[in-house]
């Protein structure tokens, strides 16, 4: 009665001790589904984030800033800002301040090099933007 009781105990801690470390490493994931903006909102995309999150890491499209203005990698449970917060023009690189200029460069050569792979991901501008309906009659 008393070893079983033991036993039952060191189970119990073993499922509780298990619990908390998954709860200490599972990084928040975000929406599932996202409606990507610019503060302009000019070209709204769709973004499923969850989809992606199946195949594809955090830190091939996430990471943070050091204090030189340095991009420092991702790193499991780090806080996740928003792209425009640093992609926007006082970042030093011309290349990359803005969060279109960010957005095409890790979303578009993702999928551009799928592409040429034979995979499927959309390249086109209305694979990510989907038209306006007077886009689509013409009519603008
Ligand atoms: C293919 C690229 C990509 C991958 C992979 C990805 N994310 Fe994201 N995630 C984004 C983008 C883009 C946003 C929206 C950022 C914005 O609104 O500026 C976002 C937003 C988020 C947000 C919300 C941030 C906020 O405050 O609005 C969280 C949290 C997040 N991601 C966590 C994760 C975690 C954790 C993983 C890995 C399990 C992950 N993401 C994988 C691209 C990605
Ligand atoms: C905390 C600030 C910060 C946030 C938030 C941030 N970035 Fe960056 N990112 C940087 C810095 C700094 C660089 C390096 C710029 C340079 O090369 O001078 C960079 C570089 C990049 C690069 C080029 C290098 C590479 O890794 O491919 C891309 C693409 C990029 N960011 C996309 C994004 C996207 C998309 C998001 C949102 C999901 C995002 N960034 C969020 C600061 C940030
Ligand atoms: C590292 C590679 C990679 C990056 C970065 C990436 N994607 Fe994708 N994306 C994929 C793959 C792979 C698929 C195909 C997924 C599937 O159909 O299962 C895809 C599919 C899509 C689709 C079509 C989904 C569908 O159901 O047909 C959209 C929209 C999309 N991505 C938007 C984005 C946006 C917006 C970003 C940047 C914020 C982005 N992706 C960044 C790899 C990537
Ligand atoms: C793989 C996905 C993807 C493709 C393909 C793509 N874009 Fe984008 N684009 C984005 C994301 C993500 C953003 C930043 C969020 C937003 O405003 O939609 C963006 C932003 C923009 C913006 C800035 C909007 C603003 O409010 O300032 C313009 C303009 C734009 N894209 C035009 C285009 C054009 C034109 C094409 C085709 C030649 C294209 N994009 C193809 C994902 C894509």
């Amino acid at each position: 009665m008393r070893k079983k009781l033991v036993v039952c105990a060191a189970a119990v801690s073993l499922v509780f001790s298990m619990a908390i470390a998954g709860l200490s490493i599972a990084a928040d994931p975000g929406p599932a589904d996202m409606t990507l903006t610019t503060q302009k909102a000019k070209k709204p995309s769709l973004f499923p984030h969850k989809k992606h999150q199946e195949t594809i890491k955090c830190g091939d499209c996430h990471h943070g800033m050091d204090a030189d203005g340095k991009q420092v990698a991702y790193a499991e449970g780090q806080a996740i800002g928003k792209c425009e917060s640093c992609h926007n023009e006082s970042l030093a690189n011309a290349k990359l301040n803005s969060y279109m200029k960010a957005a095409h460069a890790n979303c578009k050569t993702c999928h551009k090099k799928l592409s040429k792979e034979g995979k499927k991901a959309p390249t086109k501008c209305a694979g990510c933007h989907p038209k306006k309906e007077g886009e689509k009659k013409g009519t603008k």
